[in-house]
Formats: structure tokens, C-alpha cells, sequence
């Protein structure tokens, strides 16, 4: 059951790849000129899910780095009436969330520039949201070194190599029927661990057996199929 729900992540992983380097594709998956990864919808559910885990409230300052549509900013601002910023390198994106904060009556909440997220001061966040690629996870560790203590950092389906999780959780979205890994991080980041040889392979991570898995959250909006399934020890 955990190698199928890897194998879901995976093959959706690859699929984000793939779309982002093969032609052709469905003109909204092109990367866009000058950005490093094309753009693909966080689902719904999966966002609520992944604010949750980051425990957005009201007096946060929630950035989304490559912000899409706009959906993480308007679910937040919509959600815990917190400000959020969000920042994409794609015009059509920046005017897709700046109409979508509109339509849900939030822009007073919700600032959207049209920037490359490498050359971002990132030092006021509270919350900072990442679905990119592993590597581009990686390049931004510089400028997340720099957050404030307990600046909470979420990433739908990647990891940040060399970078220890203090919970990865299996979404199960409604919405595509995907299973969808997402990570969290705590400020200060700290290194993984290097462990003996013999747990090469599992280094840091303490895997949840099938029959010890928590059953989806009933109640829990947004969560829906959520299964809690790895995690890894602060
Ligand atoms: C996979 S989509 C994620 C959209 C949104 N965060 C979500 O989860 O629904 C990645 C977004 O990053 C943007 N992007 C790619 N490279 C970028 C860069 N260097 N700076 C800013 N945005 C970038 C793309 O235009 C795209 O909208």
C-alpha cells in the first residue's frame, strides 16, 4: 500500500516533469519564457490540507513562490483573513490571481508581482508555499536559510534534498484521485542526518506500517482520504 501510494507521487512527479520538457502539451503546461517550471494547479483539497499542516492563521504572511492562479493565496486570505503575496514570472498568471482574489472579494488581503522567485527577500514571510521541482526546492535553500525562526515552509510533492522534513504526509486528493506528498519545514532547516549503513535508503525516516495507518480524516475539511502515513522525527 506505501509503494503504491510512492508509485501514485511518482508517476505524478514524472508527469510534471515530463510536461515541463516535451512538446507538445497543452499550451497552459508550457513553462512559461524565462521560468524553470511549468504550471500545474495544486489541487484544491491538497491546499487546504497542506495550509492546515502549516497552521496558517490570521497574523501570518503567507507567500506563494510561482503562485499559479492564485488559488493558495485566495484559500488562505479566503480562509484565516491572513495577507498573503504571491509571485510568479508568468504575466497570464500574475492577471489569473489578481482576478481570482477579485472574484472572492479578497485583493485587500493578496499582493501579486510579476518577479522571478530566485531574486526574492523572503525575510517577512510566515508561511512560504512551494510547488516547483526538487531541484528548484534545493536552489532556494540560500534564501530560506534566511527565514526568521519558525517560519513554516510547505511543498507539494518535492522534497529539499539534504533538508530534514519535520512531517511528510499522503493526501489522498478527491478532486484527480492522486495520491500527493507533501512536506513541512520548520526554521530554523536543519541538514539530514547521515545514519549508519545499514538504514541507507530510509535515512531519517521512520515509515508507518499499512496496518498502523490512520484512517482518513473524517470531519477534517479538506482533508479528505488524508492518510498520515510517513513520518519523519524531528
Ligand atoms: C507547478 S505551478 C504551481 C502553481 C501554484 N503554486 C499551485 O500550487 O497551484 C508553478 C508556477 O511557478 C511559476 N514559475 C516557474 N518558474 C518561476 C520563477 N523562476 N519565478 C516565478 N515563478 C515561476 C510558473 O509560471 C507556475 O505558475
Amino acid at each position: 500500500m506505501l509503494i503504491a501510494a510512492a508509485a501514485l507521487g511518482i508517476a505524478y512527479g514524472v508527469r510534471l516533469l515530463i510536461q515541463s520538457q516535451t512538446e507538445p502539451v497543452d499550451a497552459r503546461f508550457a513553462p512559461p519564457p524565462g521560468g524553470h517550471v511549468m504550471y500545474l494547479p495544486t489541487p484544491q483539497d491538497v491546499v487546504e490540507r497542506m495550509l492546515t499542516l502549516a497552521a496558517v492563521s490570521k497574523d501570518d504572511l503567507v507567500y506563494d513562490l510561482g503562485c499559479g492562479d492564485g488559488r493558495v493565496l485566495v484559500t488562505a486570505a479566503r480562509t484565516y483573513g491572513c495577507r498573503c503575496r504571491g509571485y510568479d514570472i508568468d504575466p497570464l498568471r500574475v492577471r489569473d490571481s489578481l482576478q481570482n482574489a477579485r472574484r472572492h472579494g479578497v485583493e485587500d488581503l493578496i499582493q501579486v508581482e510579476q518577479q522571478d522567485i530566485f531574486t526574492l527577500d523572503l525575510r517577512d514571510a510566515d508561511v512560504i508555499f512551494l510547488y516547483l521541482l526538487p531541484e528548484l526546492n534545493v536552489r532556494l535553500i540560500p534564501q530560506l536559510k534566511q527565514l526568521r525562526p519558525g517560519t513554516r515552509i510547505v511543498s507539494h510533492l518535492f522534497d529539499m534534498h539534504g533538508i530534514q522534513p519535520d512531517q511528510v504526509l499522503h493526501v489522498d486528493s478527491a478532486e484527480d484521485t492522486c495520491d500527493h506528498v507533501v512536506y513541512l519545514w520548520t526554521t530554523p532547516l536543519r541538514s539530514v542526518q547521515e545514519e549508519p549503513e545499514q538504514s541507507a535508503g530510509s535515512r531519517g525516516a521512520t515509515a508507518t506500517p499499512d496496518a498502523e495507518r490512520s484512517s482518513p480524516g473524517a470531519g477534517d475539511a479538506g482533508a479528505q482520504g488524508e492518510t498520515d502515513t510517513e513520518k519523519r522525527p524531528p
